[in-house]
């Protein structure tokens, strides 16, 4: 048996801790699952002004960060106990760059913080820096989106040569492409490595500098959170600009689908839903519908399809294509709850739909995560219709609450879900492929006439989606063969055998 790692893991969001997106469910999860199997897993992520210090403790040492033309930013650190394994948790705590109103990337009014290129190359140089401060060798720095991606750009141009981390393989996982910490071309004299470095081959893009950029150059190995998308984002169609990139680096670059954590996602255990229940006794299904509907002030029709949609509102999650076909949609007899937030013109649009679709369309425009317990719990269909999804976890989520999505077939969606075929009753839920208002419409009739003309089948659909195993543990080995692999390329097959061995 091998060795095992020492890991350290760079991110904006975790679980518990703070979280925008699903980023934070995948990096809490993951982290977790890599400890239980024996590997030193240390998290650093900000100590935003949202997080309650209540149980850290201080290290009570100040952090020296080089911040190139700007000089060196101090920073206290504080740290905890990571959650549900033996690992730790350390919090980068500079109140300047973290400690503001509002949320993680943004203020309360939903405006980028101006100062984000900052920000964050601060904490990718800081986690490093932390690494010296502790004493602590990585084998593996994993970063994840453009938040982090200065880290391997830094391991490469400026810690080559450091004893401590300059030998560490990094991974770098892309949860999504369209954002990639594209800023002013003068960041390079902050990031302080040498503007030999602001070219095609790194950190430049259309002259700019761009970090998701110098990480897809940089990193040992690339992960990406789906096959589908891995294949997707070598098209110009998906890539945003860095499909090129991509293809050079395509043999380092693999898909591993995303697990869902089946202690927070479980309908037999859920305390935040209405009533619990199992694939074998589906009656408090039944319960958590009537709740759901009433919570959203909704009819309690017990035998009306009821869709539940929770998502950001952006244009990423198909919300422009919705608008066009919700009020079709909701002329054939059904509800449809939506949860979710975003974009100011979609907080509009589907915050007073209520009043033009009143007994039919409810929803709650902010962020609760005990609504979306309940949403997927009470909903009989979960829908989906994205541009892209590089894995999205609601759909594997509702299958194991027995609610069917209906999905556009893409990215992550289209690993996840197989279509139903009514013929011979096989399939997890209803597929459409046009990024057309039409197709969503079509696909979302389709499944409502199944709703009531094909209902044994339905059932018998979802009970098999419930049995479905989504897991982390196939996700957490396939990361920890990567690691490996990782660090075999980095420090050469001989110095691997020595050490590992
Ligand atoms: P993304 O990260 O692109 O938003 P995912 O499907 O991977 O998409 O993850 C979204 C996560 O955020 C899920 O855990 C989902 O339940 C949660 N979520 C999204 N919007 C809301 C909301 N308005 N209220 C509560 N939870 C939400
Ligand atoms: C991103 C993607 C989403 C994915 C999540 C976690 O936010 O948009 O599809 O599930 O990251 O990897």
């Amino acid at each position: 048996m091998l060795k095992k790692l020492k890991v350290l893991m760079v991110t904006s969001e975790m679980l518990p801790f703070a979280k925008e997106g699903g980023l934070a469910d995948v990096v809490g999860s993951l982290s977790v699952e890599l400890a239980k199997s024996g590997h030193d897993v240390r998290v650093v992520m900000p100590k935003y002004g949202s997080i309650s210090d209540t149980t850290f403790t201080d290290l009570g040492k100040t952090l020296s960060v080089p911040m190139g033309c700007i000089g060196t930013v101090d920073s206290g650190v504080f740290k905890c106990k990571l959650p549900g394994a033996k690992g730790t948790v350390y919090f980068i705590d500079n109140k300047q760059y973290f400690g503001r109103e509002g949320g993680l990337y943004s203020d309360i009014h939903g405006t980028g913080f101006l100062d984000n290129d900052n920000r964050f190359v601060f904490l990718s140089r800081a986690a490093l820096e932390l690494c010296k401060l502790l004493k602590f060798k990585p084998d593996i720095i994993h970063v994840h989106d453009w938040h982090t991606a200065a880290v391997p750009v830094f391991i490469n141009k400026a810690y080559h040569e450091d004893p401590f981390i300059g030998e560490a393989a990094t991974v770098l996982t892309i949860h999504n492409l369209q954002h990639q910490g594209e800023f002013y071309e003068g960041l390079m004299d902050v990031l302080g490595i040498g503007w030999e470095h602001f070219n095609y081959l790194c950190l430049e893009k259309d002259g700019n500098t761009n970090l998701l950029k110098g990480a897809i150059y940089n990193a040992t190995t690339i992960t990406i959170v789906s096959e589908s998308y891995a294949r997707e984002i070598l098209t110009p169609e998906f890539s945003f600009g860095l499909d090129g990139v991509l293809r050079e680096r395509s043999g380092d670059l693999v898909g591993i689908l995303n697990g869902v954590d089946y202690e927070q996602w479980n309908p037999e255990t859920d305390s935040l839903i209405a009533s619990k229940y199992s694939d074998t006794d589906m009656s408090g299904k039944a319960l958590c519908k009537s709740d759901l509907q009433k919570t959203f002030g909704l009819p309690e029709r017990p035998d009306v399809p009821l869709i539940g949609i929770v998502t950001r509102l952006v244009k990423q999650k198909g919300i422009n294509l919705l608008a066009e076909a919700v009020c079709n949609i909701l002329e054939m007899d059904i509800q449809i709850v939506l949860l979710g937030t975003g974009e100011v013109w979609a907080n509009f649009f589907f915050g007073d739909l209520p009043n033009r679709a009143k007994d039919r369309f409810a929803c709650y425009i902010g962020y609760d995560n005990t609504l979306a317990h309940k949403t997927e719990a009470g909903a009989d269909f979960f829908l989906m219709p994205s541009e892209f999804e590089p894995c999205g976890l609601n759909q594997m989520y509702s299958m194991r609450y027995g609610t069917i999505p209906i999905v556009r077939s893409v990215g992550g969606l289209n690993d996840t879900v197989e279509n139903f075929d009514e013929t011979n009753g096989t399939g997890t839920g209803f597929k459409f492929y046009d990024f057309t208002a039409t197709a969503l419409q079509n696909t979302v009739g389709w499944a409502v006439h199944s709703y009531y003309n094909n209902r044994d089948k339905l059932e018998a659909l979802k009970r098999r989606i419930m049995k479905i195993d989504f897991s982390w543990k196939n996700a957490a080995v396939k990361y920890e063969n990567l690691y490996y692999d990782s660090v075999k390329k980095r420090i050469g097959e001989t110095i691997f055998e020595k050490r590992f061995h």
